[in-house]
């Protein structure tokens, strides 16, 4: 029986988003078949599939240069624009790395989007592994820790420019005098300005997060390894004097995991048995040779890949860690537990994502919100589900076979 945590919010739906595939060859580095596009019309399509089956977030991925075989790649904040020029309610997240931007300029960007998209723009502040694509554009490559200090004065300066007029900050990597961005961002009720996503696992990563991100993403990780996640996070958000009394709410907790539902257990198993055996070993190789740019180049070796296997980097987010795989109920319960121990939020990756990120809404997600409703009633307090974005099933299965 998986213990709750004291930051686990029991009253709160748990959201889902997905991975948009914006890069080529899918989500897992594999030559199994998998039936997942990564242009636009096929992410359009995706996207409406998802805003229709109750996801409330789709998150870009952010890449200038192949490195595991994902040899095309879309621009991350066009290709998240145009997103949600296609969608209705869905929030696109859209990465981004300090170092390729200036904070002054994207925050300006993100506010157009967020204006073209009625308030439903948000980012993902990564701060990067992939030495080659900073080396290679002739940009600075920063030691580990150092690229979290200059992520933590990147998000100083979105947060300022969003929230204040004639926002002045001066620091060592940015100095902002005097600056008022008009229009502002929308004004959405209980959203401060467009929300600010942090992915990292290493103890920089979490203690930054801790100070300044709205969200904490970690790649996969079992009950154990988040618990330990969630812990540095909150450690940093005290200490910052982040919580209702504080300049800024608690930061929340997302976890990516890779969604394997099949009628029975064992072909869920299969499958994944399928993909790894399937693996593009050099390509696998050749990324677990780049990531030793991340947690594992750092003095306490804490931190994203760290401690990964051949086989959790086929999912070259950990997401198999997470133990997304089985039947839809196993699944359901999965979840919920992860919520109890304060996972406020899934990122969600497939093998074919139409089809089943389809199904997910379909089968799991109405289980899930049964086991949440009978949690939070066990524990004296009512899941409300006003908070959730309304799925329409009926659209789905017609967007699907369309
Ligand atoms: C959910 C999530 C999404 C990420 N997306 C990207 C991305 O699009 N592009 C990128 O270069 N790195 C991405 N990263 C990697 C982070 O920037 C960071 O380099 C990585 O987490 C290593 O961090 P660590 O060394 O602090 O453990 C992502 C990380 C997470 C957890």
């Amino acid at each position: 029986m998986t213990e709750i945590s004291n930051v686990a919010r029991l009253s709160e739906p748990l959201k889902f988003a997905y991975w948009v595939p914006n890069v080529s060859g899918g989500l897992v580095v594999s030559t199994i078949e998998q039936r997942t596009g990564w242009d636009f019309e096929y992410n359009k399509k995706l996207a409406r599939i998802a805003e229709n089956s109750g996801f409330e977030y789709a998150l870009t991925q952010t890449r200038y240069a192949a490195s595991y075989g994902a040899d095309k790649q879309h621009e991350a904040t066009s290709f998240s624009l145009a997103l949600l020029a296609a969608t209705e309610r869905l929030k696109v997240i859209s990465a981004v790395h300090p170092g390729m931007w200036h904070p002054g300029v994207l925050a300006k960007y993100i506010i157009t989007a967020d204006h073209i998209s009625n308030g439903r723009a948000a980012v993902n502040i990564v701060s990067g592994w992939l030495k080659d694509e900073f080396t290679n554009f002739g940009l600075e490559w920063l030691e580990h820790d150092e690229r979290y200090v200059r992520t933590e004065e990147f998000i100083k300066v979105l947060r300022g420019l969003w929230t204040e007029q004639d926002y002045s900050q001066s620091g060592k990597y940015y100095n902002i005098t005097d600056f008022t961005l008009n229009p502002a961002p929308v004004d959405v009720p209980g959203r401060a300005h467009p929300e600010i996503f942090f992915g990292g696992n290493s103890t920089a990563a979490q203690a930054t997060a801790g100070r300044v991100a709205d969200w904490y993403f970690s790649n996969g990780k079992d009950l154990d390894g988040f618990k330990e996640n969630i812990a540095g996070v909150v450690a940093a958000s005290g200490a910052a004097g982040r919580g209702p009394e504080g300049a800024l709410p608690s930061p929340k907790f997302g976890l990516n995991g890779f969604v394997i539902a099949r009628d029975s257990e064992k072909e869920a198993r299969d499958t994944l048995r399928e993909i790894v055996e399937k693996a593009h070993k050099p390509a696998v190789e050749g990324f677990r040779a780049a990531v030793q740019e991340a947690g594992a180049s750092t003095k306490d070796g804490k931190g994203m890949w760290a401690d990964s296997s051949f086989e959790d980097l086929v999912q070259y987010n950990d997401g198999f860690k997470t133990q997304l795989i089985g039947t839809p109920e196993q699944i359901a319960e999965r979840i919920v537990a992860y919520k109890k121990i304060g996972v406020n939020l899934f990122l969600t990756g497939y093998l074919h994502f139409q089809e089943e990120a389809a199904a997910f809404g379909q089968d799991i997600l109405p289980i899930v919100r049964e086991l949440e409703a009978d949690l939070a009633r066990k524990n004296g307090t009512e899941l409300d589900l006003s908070r959730t974005p309304a799925a329409n099933a009926g659209t789905t299965s017609k967007l699907v076979n369309a």
